[in-house]
C-alpha cells in the first residue's frame, strides 16, 4: 500500500535532495503533488526550481503548484549565502520547458485532499516555511479529517540556526507554524535535533560526482553547502528536509518524544523558538495535551546509507 504524500517546499539544495529521494521511493510513496512556498529563495525562483526538479527527476505527471509569495505577515528572507542566488547552490537550472498548474497553492491542495477516493488520507510533508499549510488548515477547517499527518521539517528543542534560538523554516513564518501546530492535526516534528545527525559528508559528493548526469547536479548543489557560510570547515552536511522522507520510509529507525509545543511569535530574539514556550520540553510541567511528536535521534549511518542508495537510483 502506498502512502499519499504532499510536499510543500522552497528549493532549496536540502529540498532538491530531498525531493529526489522521495521520486526514488515512489513504490512506497504516491506523491500526489508539490507546492511551492517562498522561503529559501523568492516564489519566482522557488516554483520554477520545483518545475526543473521534476523534470530532470522524470517526474514530469506530478502537479507543481505555485504557493505563498511571502509569510503570513512578516517579510520574506531568502538566504541566498546558504542556497545560492538561483537556490540550488552551483546549479544554474535552464527555465523550466513545463509549466505549472493555474490553480493557486491552498485551493488546489485542498481539492487535491477533498478528491482522494473514500477514505484515503494525504500525509502532508512540508519542507519549507509553514505558510501554505496555516492557509489550507485556516481556510479549509473541516479538511483536517482527511490529512493523516503532517511531518515536517523544522523546528528545534535546542538550539537554532537561524538565529540562537530558532530554526529557519519556523522563524520565516512563526505565525503559520503557530496555527499548524495547535490545528489538531497529528505532527511528526523533524527539527535540528534529529536533522543534525542526517549527514552526508564530502566522501559520498565524490561518489555522486563519479555517478550519472543526474548525481553530478546533485554535487554541485551539494558543494555549494559545503563552500556555504553555514557548513564552511565541517565536515559534513546536514540533510535536514530528507529526514521526513526517510522517516514516513522507516520510522522505526527514528526515536523521539511526545510534547507541548508552541511557536514564539514575538518579534525578539525569541522569534520562531520551539523549545521551551510551555515548559514542556524537558520538565513536562504542563497539563496541555502533547500536540507534537519531536523527534530526538536516528540511526545516523542507515540514514547516509538509505539516502545514497535512493540517489544512485537515477
Ligand atoms: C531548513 O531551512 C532551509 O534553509 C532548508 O531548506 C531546510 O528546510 C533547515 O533549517
Ligand atoms: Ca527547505
Amino acid at each position: 500500500m502506498r502512502r499519499n504524500i504532499w510536499i510543500d517546499t522552497d528549493p532549496g539544495i536540502d529540498d532538491a535532495i530531498a525531493i529526489a529521494a522521495a521520486f526514488a521511493s515512489t513504490d512506497r510513496l504516491k506523491i500526489c503533488g508539490i507546492s511551492t512556498v517562498a522561503g529559501n529563495q523568492t516564489i519566482d525562483i522557488v516554483t520554477d526550481n520545483a518545475l526543473w526538479l521534476t523534470e530532470l527527476l522524470g517526474g514530469k505527471e506530478v502537479s507543481v503548484v505555485r504557493g505563498a509569495e511571502h509569510p503570513l505577515i512578516r517579510r520574506p528572507h531568502p538566504v541566498g549565502r546558504v542556497h545560492g542566488e538561483h537556490g540550488l547552490g552551483y546549479v544554474i537550472p535552464d527555465k523550466p520547458a513545463r509549466t505549472l498548474t493555474s490553480a493557486q497553492g491552498a485551493a488546489f491542495l485542498y481539492q487535491a485532499i477533498r478528491d482522494l477516493p473514500g477514505e484515503e488520507k494525504m500525509t502532508l510533508v512540508p519542507i519549507g516555511p509553514l505558510t501554505n499549510i496555516a492557509l489550507l488548515l485556516g481556510t479549509y477547517p473541516k479538511i483536517r479529517q482527511k490529512i493523516d499527518q503532517i511531518v515536517l521539517m523544522g523546528g528545534s528543542a535546542r538550539e537554532g540556526n537561524i538565529t540562537a534560538t530558532a530554526e529557519y523554516n519556523i522563524w520565516a513564518d512563526p505565525e503559520a507554524a503557530e496555527m499548524v501546530f495547535q490545528s489538531g492535526v497529528p505532527i511528526v516534528m523533524c527539527g535540528l535535533d534529529v536533522t543534525m545527525k542526517c549527514l552526508l559528508t564530502m566522501e559520498e559528493i565524490l561518489k555522486l560526482k563519479k555517478a550519472g548526469p543526474i548525481q553530478q547536479q546533485f554535487a554541485r548543489m551539494l558543494e555549494f553547502y559545503f563552500d556555504s557560510t553555514a557548513y564552511r570547515g565541517k565536515g559534513s552536511v546536514a540533510m535536514h528536509d530528507s529526514v521526513p522522507f526517510l522517516y514516513l520510509l522507516q520510522e522505526e529507525k527514528f526515536s523521539g518524544e511526545h510534547h507541548v509545543m508552541h511557536v514564539s511569535c514575538t518579534e525578539d530574539s525569541c522569534r520562531g523558538m520551539t523549545c521551551v514556550c510551555d515548559g514542556a520540553y524537558t520538565y513536562s510541567q504542563t497539563e496541555k495535551p502533547q500536540n507534537v511528536y519531536v523527534l530526538k535521534d536516528v540511526d545516523a549511518a542507515w540514514f547516509t546509507q538509505e539516502l545514497m542508495e535512493r540517489l544512485m537510483r537515477y
